[in-house]
């Protein structure tokens, strides 16, 4: 993904001083890593290179360990972020479905962030609100019953007022069934 204004030099300071603050070692790969998706939110491609440089290993390898521990988020997240439950109870009322759906409206896939940083679309394991299946947690707000016309509601909200559907004063969702009191 392109980096935006400024975005470089700030990459390239964090990488500096993580490296710093950690004995420059292969055993220390994931907490480096680590600190550094803490401090930018996500592992940015630079980063990773420089980290490689910093360690003294191939990039390949960086690049396998993050691919292979989902702790590690390779897109920066979105301004809205949307997660879609995949657990067991949300799965079996068509939670996948509720996911397709998103990723018809964004135009991006699960794991993805849009090339305008707006939206970011990732599945999660149970979010604990089981009874509301299927359940999307939209930045922070947990949405119930989301059918892919909910869908439809949720992005029409993102896109015409910049604000998730619980920040909403008067609300405009058709069906009223998520979840609030
Ligand atoms: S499985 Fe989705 S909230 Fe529990």
């Amino acid at each position: 993904m392109q980096l935006v204004e400024g975005e470089r030099e700030e990459i390239l300071a964090c990488v500096k001083e993580v490296l710093g603050n950690n004995s420059k070692t292969r055993e220390n790969l994931i907490p480096i890593l680590q600190q550094v998706q803490k401090k930018l939110g996500y592992l940015p491609a630079l980063a990773m290179e420089k980290i490689a440089e910093g360690v003294s290993v191939p990039a390949v390898d960086i690049y396998g360990l993050t691919t292979f521990y989902n702790q590690f988020r390779l897109n920066p997240p979105g301004k809205h972020q949307v997660k879609v439950c995949l657990g067991t109870a949300c799965y079996m009322v068509g939670g996948d479905i509720t996911l397709e759906s998103f990723e018809r409206r964004m135009e991006i896939k699960e794991g993805e962030t849009s090339p305008d940083r707006r939206y970011s679309l990732d599945r999660v394991a149970c979010v604990g609100c089981c009874t509301l299946a299927p359940v999307v947690v939209v930045d922070d707000q947990v949405e119930g019953k989301v059918t892919p016309t909910r869908v439809d509601g949720i992005m029409l909200a993102l896109e015409e007022n910049g604000e998730s559907p619980g920040e909403q004063k008067s609300g405009t969702e058709e069906d009223g069934n998520n979840g609030e009191n």
